[in-house]
């Protein structure tokens, strides 16, 4: 009897995808995980949830996380060490997060971009305001053969007013990925409406964790247990595992 109920517990804690593409679990490069064994914690959690593949995907943003093809390797070279020193199977591979700003214009022109399987690139706003020439800079991409993916836009409460440039955007052609977090209200109650209205609207195409420490597992796992959750997925057609 004893193990039926553990068993219905940990299932109904389960995420509804395997392949995570939004997390900053790399050691000691960015404002997330500040050490292997930090890291080695968190990715616990996500292999709890039933995470099989991750994608690192550290900030890269000028003047705060100047991260470079060779900082990220670095970070994934020795995480992937502390992992097989500790024996640990977990299939994980980097990208990062962009921010787009005059540094991830340069890194587009000299081809030093890492994208995500299938050619998906992972950027993000600025939370004070957009960038100037965003549109054109999403086309440009697209024209070589990027296939840009907005990180959490529920979180810029600049759109929240004006969600007509959601519409126009993912009609141009630019994936939208929203953080488990916002659904849980973690960031407030106008991101919450938006993560919402954006589900409402079909134009969830991934979800994230947007993992950068051990407050983020719990508001997640918390997340997992409530009716919200299980409304939630039953909204949304995600893409999350064909990443793999
Ligand atoms: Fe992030």
């Amino acid at each position: 009897m004893f193990s039926f109920f553990k068993k219905k517990n940990s299932q109904t804690h389960k995420l509804c995808y395997e392949v995570d593409l939004h997390s900053h679990i790399l050691p000691g490069i960015d404002d997330g995980s500040p050490n292997t064994e930090k890291s080695i914690g968190l990715i616990r959690e996500m292999q709890n949830w039933g995470i099989r593949k991750i994608i690192a995907t550290p900030h890269i943003a000028e003047e705060t996380f100047e991260n470079t093809p060779e900082t990220i390797k670095n970070a994934w070279d020795l995480l992937k060490a502390t992992l097989k020193t500790e024996g640990i199977e977990q299939e994980i591979c980097y990208s990062a997060e962009y921010r787009i700003d005059d540094g991830f214009i340069r890194m587009f022109e000299s081809n030093q971009l890492i994208p995500l399987p299938d050619n998906y690139l992972l950027v993000e706003n600025s939370f004070i305001q957009a960038f100037w020439n965003l549109d054109e800079l999403l086309f440009q991409l697209q024209l070589k053969e990027f296939k840009p993916i907005l990180a959490h836009p529920e979180r810029y409460a600049y759109y929240h007013n004006q969600k007509n440039i959601y519409t126009t955007m993912h009609n141009n052609g630019c994936a939208f990925q929203v953080n488990l977090l916002s659904f849980s209200g973690y960031y407030g109650k106008s991101v919450k409406e938006a993560a919402f209205w954006l589900a409402e609207q079909g134009y969830i195409d991934f979800l994230g964790t947007d993992l950068h420490n051990m407050n983020h597992v719990q508001a997640i796992s918390s997340f997992l247990t409530t009716k919200d959750y299980t409304k939630l997925i039953s909204k949304i057609n995600i893409k999350n595992d064909m990443l793999k």
